[in-house]
């Protein structure tokens, strides 16, 4: 075992003690999640007595799931595919953005009962300023239209920017244009096609181009979601909500054009980060987040 690896494997093992304070993960399937090693590598980090783990629950289980997490003791939980629209009406009350958004990724054990809440669109949000892109009154061209849509897209809107957002299925654009003006948001939000002349269009005025489908995701990594034949907007900032590959074949086309490309992972930290933080009031260690998952990924490539 190499020093690197020596050194990640003790981030990926918390002591668990008697007094351990429990997290954890609910989906299905989990067994490829970096949130249990992310989470932990910050928690051992800081010294804190609290550990994360993986809870497979089956769709048909996830009603019995929920009602069990305050009888055993569990202070929150994040809730990935397929649980994230299901988890709404077990919840005792939501935040506005698990509301807006329709999903909940995060879960606080209060003592009010069970708060749902949605850190997609915060972790967003911080990833592109992370990434020196300030988001406030931005022009921007989402991709796609379904659950990480609607979360990047509510980003967006709280932070006034005009989205331009582009779906194979146009109905599911525009429904969630319409979602999100009910909602109250003031933002400028405007639903089409996903055909070269839209992008085309739309892309020659973005400031932020973001893919939210899984089009180029491993293992499919060959695909874009951009057309061959359509120069990518060299003035965007270009980010892929993926983050396996870390480079998608829609970074190379940005980048070959001189745009900027970002990938995923630093949405997956920051949104880990702000649960994390409403779970423990403590800031999150996000640099020791990332070094978690890279060594992670890293290691899953290899
Ligand atoms: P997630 O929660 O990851 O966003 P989802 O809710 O299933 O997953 O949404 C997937 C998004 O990627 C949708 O916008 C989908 O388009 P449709 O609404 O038309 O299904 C989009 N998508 C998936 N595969 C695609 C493909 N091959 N080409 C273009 N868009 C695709």
């Amino acid at each position: 075992m190499s020093r690197d690896s020596q050194r990640s494997a003790a981030w990926l093992c918390p002591t668990i003690l008697g007094s351990t304070q429990v997290v954890g993960l609910i989906g299905w399937p989990i067994e490829h999640s970096v949130s249990p090693p992310m989470h932990n590598a910050a928690f051992r980090h800081l010294g804190l007595d609290w550990c994360y783990v993986p809870l497979p629950v089956r769709p048909e289980g996830l009603a019995e799931a929920i009602s069990g997490l305050r009888a055993l003791g569990l202070c929150g939980i994040n809730a990935t595919v397929p649980h994230k629209l299901a988890l709404l009406p077990l919840m005792d009350e939501l935040t506005p953005a698990a509301r807006a958004i329709g999903a909940a990724n995060t879960v606080i054990v209060g003592p009010d009962g069970l708060l749902g809440h949605n850190t997609d669109a915060e972790g967003f949000l911080r990833a592109l300023r992370e990434a020196g892109f300030g988001p406030e009154g931005c022009r921007a061209l989402v991709l796609g239209a379904g659950g990480a849509a609607r979360a990047v897209v509510y980003a967006l809107a709280t932070v006034g920017a005009r989205v331009a957002i582009v779906n194979r299925t146009q109905a599911r654009a525009e429904r969630l244009a319409r979602d999100l003006r009910q909602a109250g948001s003031g933002a400028t939000l405007l639903a089409g096609p996903l055909d070269a002349a839209t992008l085309a269009r739309e892309g020659e005025r973005a400031q932020l181009i973001v893919n939210t489908t899984p089009v180029g995701m491993w293992p499919q990594v060959e695909r874009s979601p951009w057309p061959d034949n359509l120069p990518f907007p060299s003035q965007a900032l270009c980010y892929d909500l993926i983050y396996n590959p870390r480079e998608t074949r829609l970074m190379r086309q940005a980048q070959q054009a001189g745009a900027r490309a970002v990938d995923g992972l630093g949405m997956l930290v920051h949104q880990g980060a702000e649960a994390f933080e409403l779970w423990t009031g403590q800031p999150a260690p996000v640099q020791i987040m990332w070094q978690a998952c890279t060594a992670v990924l890293g290691r899953e490539r290899e």
